[in-house]
């Protein structure tokens, strides 16, 4: 009877003295559960210092948050590739198009995704963050095998994957 009474009190101090740095890890991880890439998830939430107070919406934000420089860079290098390459040939029409698809994914579909996402339309950000994976996988299939732009492909596919993962599981 006594540990019966004595427990909602110790419950209760429990819930106060753990709950302030177990509750973001707990929301970080119960929303990367709910996404195919569980590791990426974890590393790149717990690297911006925002996601210790983020809510699974929030979270999704920073992912894209953290995505968006990474696609400018690929972008950047896309370009610098594409410039020293001659017209005419096979990988001047690769780089082209990868071009123009990180030029899309810079300026619209990441931008579109994070202001669809403020706005609460999950199923629209969803589809704009699922494109910026897809499209990333679209530039990669064009060169049949590894190549200058496959790290930060993968890196934006995959990235991207997480974030089209955690709005989906956002209802
Ligand atoms: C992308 O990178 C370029 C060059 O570093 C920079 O000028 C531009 O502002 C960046 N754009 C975005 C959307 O971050």
């Amino acid at each position: 009877m006594r540990i019966i009474s004595l427990s909602p009190f110790l419950l209760v101090v429990l819930l106060i003295v753990l709950s302030p740095c177990e509750s973001s890890n707990n929301v970080i991880e119960k929303t990367c559960r709910k996404t195919t890439n569980y590791a990426l998830c974890v590393s790149t939430l717990k690297s911006d210092p925002r996601s210790a107070t983020a809510d699974p919406a929030g979270l999704a934000s920073i992912t894209l948050d953290v995505l968006l420089p990474k696609a400018n860079a690929t972008f950047t290098y896309t370009l610098k590739l594409f410039e020293s390459v001659s017209g005419g040939t096979s990988l001047y029409r690769f780089y082209g198009t990868c071009v123009d698809v990180y030029g899309n994914i810079v300026a619209s579909h990441i931008p579109n995704a994070l202001s669809e996402l403020a706005a609460r339309k999950f199923s629209d950000a969803r589809g704009d963050a699922a494109m910026v994976g897809n499209n990333a996988a679209f530039c990669e299939e064009q060169f049949g095998g590894r190549n200058p732009l496959t790290p930060g492909n993968n890196e934006v596919h995959d990235l991207a994957t997480v974030a089209a993962d955690i709005i989906g599981s956002l209802g």
